[in-house]
């Protein structure tokens, strides 16, 4: 397993997405499970965690999944990248908080619910329009020459929003929705961070469960699960995108693999600065993903899958409210 560089980090090419366990796919496992699939992860050779501020925050306190993640690493903490996320509301900027301070106070809380004095990799996890972009990159600056932060991301951003940021302060990594059923990245985001040195991070890389093959028609989404609102994933389009799944059950069957697997080696084949945080709450299924790292395609073998793909039409995508981006969910989501 090769090794990919975010920004001055270096990381196994694929991820973990720890939110699962505090939010957004319904009933989580107990702490103690959540902890051990995080520490087994980590013996698998997973050294990226992803998670976010507000992670826990409707169904049990904002934090709750980055004091998991803290407890989990706690004994190897510096063997791993850390990534976590901000939201910054404007309402928070007052006369006596500048965003500087504002920014600080977030990530104290973080570092605390993290064990951890640094972290490795700081997002902005939302555009606010009301807040200069500009003015958080210039902070995320101050941020990284302290040493409190190594890099910074952003999420969910359109190329043109990244390039104002990476003028102020050099942008590390970009996190945005990226899978076999969401190529809208390709367009502008992957070739503008290629010539940048920007790695992307896509997120929902298995669509949402989607691609592994196990979401039905049938599947009842239970709780907080945001399942229940992707359009991508309404009865009717799963029926209609069953063609990329036999296009993955083709493949995965010559390399005795499994779909998942074969969505990501997929990217990761793809692109060279590209590291996938699939999410999942379930222990063995984790593994089979980071696993997909050992599963290579040929050029010939990607070039037929490639083809394969672009003959198909997606329908649906997973929703607007995730976006930012005025392409999002036109040019590759046709219906
Ligand atoms: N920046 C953002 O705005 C943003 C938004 C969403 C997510 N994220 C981050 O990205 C991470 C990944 O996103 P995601 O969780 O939506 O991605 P995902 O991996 O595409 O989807 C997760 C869903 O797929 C299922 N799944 C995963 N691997 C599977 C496999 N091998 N076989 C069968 N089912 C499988 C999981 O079910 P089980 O749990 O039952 O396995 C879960 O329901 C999150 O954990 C979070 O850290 C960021």
């Amino acid at each position: 397993m090769e090794k990919r560089k975010i920004g001055s980090l270096t990381v196994a090419p694929i991820g973990m997405g720890c939110m699962g366990f505090s939010h957004g796919y319904g009933a989580v496992p107990d702490e103690d499970y959540a902890i051990a699939a995080i520490q087994k992860a980590y013996e698998f050779g997973c050294d990226f965690f992803d998670t976010a501020e507000a992670y826990g925050k409707e169904m049990f306190f904002a934090g709750h999944n980055e004091q998991l993640l803290g407890k989990a690493v706690k004994d190897f903490r510096n063997e791993v990248v850390l990534a976590t996320k901000l939201h910054i509301d404007e309402k928070e900027l007052t006369a006596e908080k500048n965003l500087s301070q504002v920014i600080r106070e977030h990530l104290q809380q973080s570092l605390k619910n993290l064990q951890t004095d640094y972290v490795d990799l700081y997002y902005l996890h939302r555009i606010n329009e009301a807040i200069p972009l500009e003015d958080v990159a210039a902070v995320m600056g101050e941020l990284i020459a302290e040493g409190l932060i190594k890099e910074w991301g952003l999420s969910q951003v359109s190329a043109e929003t990244l390039a104002k940021a990476h003028a102020v302060t050099p942008v590390a990594a970009v996190q945005n929705l990226y899978s076999m059923l969401e190529r809208d990245a390709e367009i502008d985001i992957f070739p503008y961070c290629l010539v940048n040195g920007i790695t992307v991070i896509p997120f929902s890389p298995i669509a949402s469960g989607f691609l592994s093959g196990k979401v039905t028609s049938e599947t009842k989404f239970e709780g907080d699960d945001v399942r229940k609102f992707v359009p991508q994933l309404s009865k009717e389009n799963i029926a209609a995108n069953q063609p990329v799944l036999e296009i993955l059950k083709r493949f995965a069957t010559e390399k005795k693999a499994t779909n998942a697997q074969i969505s990501l080696a997929w990217m990761l084949h793809k692109y060279p600065n590209v590291v996938p945080i699939p999410g999942s709450k379930n222990q063995e299924r984790i593994l089979e993903n980071l696993a997909a790292w050992n599963v290579t395609l040929t050029e010939e073998e990607f070039s037929a899958l490639e083809a394969a793909l672009d003959k198909i039409t997606v329908h649906g995508h997973r929703g607007h409210v995730e976006s930012q981006q005025a392409s999002f969910g036109q040019q590759w989501s046709k219906k």
